[in-house]
Parts: C-alpha cells; structure tokens; sequence
C-alpha cells in the first residue's frame, strides 16, 4: 500500500481541510506530516463549521486513525483547546488519535520569540501568525528542542525550564518586552500555567512511535492519506524566501514528518485554488489590489482561518503552478473555490514573469514583486451559478474550457472541483 498525498500548490489556505476530509472515507489514516498551529484548516458539513489547527482533517470519521506525524510541531495549549472544541461538538478526537513522539513542542517562549523577531524585522517583517513556528523549528534543528515523548520523562520540567530560560535571557538581550506582550489574550505567566496543565492532559493521550506504526499500517493493507499544511510557495527552500514557513511543505516533507521514503508514496494530489490567495507579507506576482481583488476577497470569505487576517487575493499565476507542480510531482489537480469566479465575465490567468523587460518563463531566485511584469492571458467566465452541476457534462462550456486550459499548460489531470465550502458541493470527474 502507498501514502497518497495532499499539496497546497499555491500560498496555503488552498481548501486542503475540506477535501482531505471529502476523501478521508476512501483511507484508513490521515497523517498530517508538518506545521503547526500556523495551519487552519475549515471542515464544513451539515452546517456546522470546524477550523483545525494540528488535529488532522480526518477527525470527522471515528472510525479512521488521525496521526499527528513527527514533522509536526505541537503546542499543546492550542492542542486541547481543539480537542475540548470538538467534544463541545460531540465528536470525540483522543479515541482515534495518535501522536508520534518525535514531535516537537512549542513552548509559550517560542511564541514570545516569533514576535520579538518580528518587531525587529520591523517593515520588512514575515507577517507570521505568531504562533511560535519559526523560533521552534529552529531549536529542533539546533538540537535544543523538547520532543513530545520528553513529556513522560522525569526530566520534563528541568529541560523545559533551562531552555525557557535561556529564551527569556535572548528575548531580554533583544530588547522585548515580554511583560506587556499577550499571547491568545493571556499574559505570559498565565499563559505558561495554562500550557503546563496541557502537558499534563497531553500525557493521558496516545504517544507512539509513529515511523512503526505507520509501516506496519501499510504492511497490513490500510491506506494513508498525508496532509499537508501551508503551500509549495510557503516552502522555507523553494518558496518566496525569506518570506516562507520554517518547515518543507513540499514533498519532501512527507518523507522526514512521516518517515516514509519516496517509493511509500503514491498519487501526489495538488491542491489549487482557482485563483491566487496570499496572507502575510511578500511576493505574489498576480495579486490584484484593486476593484477585482475586493471581489475575490469578498465572494471567496478570504480571511485568514488563524489570524483573521484579510487575506491578498489575485489571478492564477500559471508560472507559480508549474513549479510547484515540478517540485511536487504533483500526478493529480484539485480545483477549489471554482464558485469564487461565477461572477467575473473575463477571467485572467498569468503565463509569464518579465524581469526588467526580459521574458523568464520560471519562478526567479528573487522573487520581487516590484521587478515582475507579469504577461496575462484572458479566458471567457461562465458567469453563472454552479449550485446545480452534478457531474462534469453539467458544467459550462467556459469552465469546461478553463479547466483544460490548465491541464494543457500544467499537464496534470484535474480529477475534481469544488464549488463551496460544505462537503457535498464538489464534484469528482
Ligand atoms: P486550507 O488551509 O487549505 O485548509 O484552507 P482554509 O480552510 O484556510 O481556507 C479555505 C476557505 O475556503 C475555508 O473557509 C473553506 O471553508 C472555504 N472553501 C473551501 N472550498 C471552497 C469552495 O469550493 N468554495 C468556497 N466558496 N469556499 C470554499
Ligand atoms: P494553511 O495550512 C496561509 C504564512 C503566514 C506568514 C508566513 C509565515 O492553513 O494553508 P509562520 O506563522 O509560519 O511563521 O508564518 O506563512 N502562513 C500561512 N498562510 N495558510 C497557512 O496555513 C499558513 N501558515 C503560515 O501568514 O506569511
Ligand atoms: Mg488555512
């Protein structure tokens, strides 16, 4: 058996959530493989909305396993906070999840170091959600981080201790002032009190050594599904640099948070929005700050999931798509959002970046927005409702005709579309 795999292609927020949920009855385990709490990932059904942070999007269906792979960094404030949200809601998220032990924590001081960082970059900040991603994936990988299974350690509370010292000693050295700074609301002493009583409810959860658990899953016939968090162009190597996440949101990813090699892979599943979104700061070629981005932003509801946050919207940018299509070996698209565009006559779509007059048809090392000029080509809109499509024939001739203007130009089949955020409005080809 194979992990089949799903991508964000894009700057994240593509609808990952809601179609590894709509495919989630078709596997036995959902794994997310990387991120943290920076993720969030909106499930709707029976109208009824859930935005997940960690817990995979699998969640929904008891009977299927929800990993938390070693890849993902855990805080377990935010953790049990959407662990007791789903329960307000009936659905039980301890019995059918496990967590690998190679995990890393997020301590109440990574947070208070993502925003000093941030307030030194000042203008040129990351636009981080603040959640601590960049400052805990650095200490895993200066090998100081405190690892999930740490918590059953009689160790514990002394490592946790001495490395939220020395962070407080750096965050002073930086100039920060911590006492004034809320996280979630809370101040940071009453933060720490609410993150240790986390640890302790993490401590009754199901901690495995997930690298075995996930061979033996597949030795056994069950079938994965990996899910990813942010987008290719997030990816901290081959993303819009320095304006990324901290973790491989590309393929690669799969392989080091889960502990699978590539020939455990099986379909890589791209998913796309039918335009562009970007929240936080940097490069975004296609973004339309004007009349047509409003109305994307407002058709589409595109505010942040984390941080509300308005989010930047714009066209499909084609050269951006084949790229992350090429760094992925993406072997299937999904389209989301489709609904989005009913109501534009014309639609554009980027084919190719201009730098200083010269055509450069690939995503360039320096990505500048300011020095892109950015070659558009139009397509008609359907310019009607898709509520009532059932299958593929019922769709319009200019959505017929969109979609294969992207498999001709990607190469990629789109297996499906989404056309509203509930489960039932998508449609598989
Ligand atoms: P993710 O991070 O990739 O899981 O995406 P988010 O959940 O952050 O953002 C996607 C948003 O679009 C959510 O509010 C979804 O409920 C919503 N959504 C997903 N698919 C569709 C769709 O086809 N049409 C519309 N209108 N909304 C959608
Ligand atoms: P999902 O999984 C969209 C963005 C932030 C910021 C940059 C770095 O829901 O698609 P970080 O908190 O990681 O230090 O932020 O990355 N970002 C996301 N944008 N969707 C996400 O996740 C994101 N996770 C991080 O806005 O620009
Ligand atoms: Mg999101």
């Amino acid at each position: 058996m194979k992990v089949d795999v799903i991508l964000g292609l894009q700057w994240g927020d593509e609808g990952k959530g809601k179609i590894v949920d709509v495919l989630t009855p078709r596997y036995d385990i959902v794994a997310r493989f990387q991120g943290g709490p920076n993720a969030g990932h909106t499930i709707e059904f029976n109208k009824n909305k859930f935005i997940l942070h960690t817990i995979p999007s699998g969640i929904f269906y008891p009977d299927k396993t929800n990993l938390v792979g070693n890849g993902v960094i855990l805080d377990p404030f935010i953790f049990r906070k959407e662990i007791i949200n789903l329960a307000d809601h009936g659905i039980n998220a301890t019995s059918n999840l496990v967590i690998s032990r190679r995990a890393h924590l997020i301590l109440p001081t990574h947070r208070l170091l993502d925003a000093s960082n941030e307030t030194i970059r000042g203008a040129t900040k990351i636009g981080s959600t603040l959640k601590g991603i960049g400052p805990t994936y650095t200490d895993k990988i200066a090998r100081n981080g405190i690892r999930v299974g740490d918590i059953l350690s009689m160790g514990f509370r002394s490592s946790y201790l001495s490395l939220r010292d020395s962070h407080l000693r750096l965050i002073e050295f930086m100039g920060f002032n911590a006492d004034s700074f809320k996280i979630d609301g809370l101040s940071f002493s009453e933060y720490e009190e609410k993150w240790l009583d986390s640890v302790d409810f993490m401590r009754g959860l199901n901690l495995i050594d997930a690298e075995y658990f996930i061979h033996q899953s597949l030795a056994e016939g069950k079938k994965v599904l990996a899910e990813g968090a942010q987008g290719t162009m997030l990816d901290v190597d081959f993303g819009s640099y320095p304006f990324v996440t901290s973790s491989n949101t590309s393929i690669g990813g799969v392989c080091t948070g889960l502990g699978i090699n590539p020939g455990n892979i099986g379909e890589v599943i791209g998913v796309m929005k039918a335009y562009c979104t970007r929240v936080g700061s940097g490069p975004f070629p296609t973004e339309q700050p004007g009349d047509a981005g409003e109305r994307m932003r407002e058709q589409g509801h595109e505010y942040g999931s984390t941080t509300g946050r308005p989010r930047r919207c714009g066209w499909l940018d084609m050269v951006a798509l084949k790229y992350a299509i090429m760094i992925d070996g993406v072997t299937r698209l999904f389209m989301m959002k489709t609904d989005v565009l009913n109501d534009f006559a014309m639609l554009q779509v980027g084919t190719g970046y201009k730098v200083e007059g010269n055509q450069m048809n690939q995503v360039p090392y320096d990505l500048v927005q300011d020095k892109l000029e950015i070659t558009y080509e139009e397509l008609p809109g359907w310019n009607t409702s898709l509520s009532a499509i059932k299958c593929k024939d019922d769709m319009p001739g200019a959505l017929k005709d969109y979609i294969s203007f992207i498999e001709e130009r990607t190469r990629v089949p789109l297996i499906g579309l989404s056309y509203g955020p509930d489960r039932e409005e998508t449609l598989f080809f």
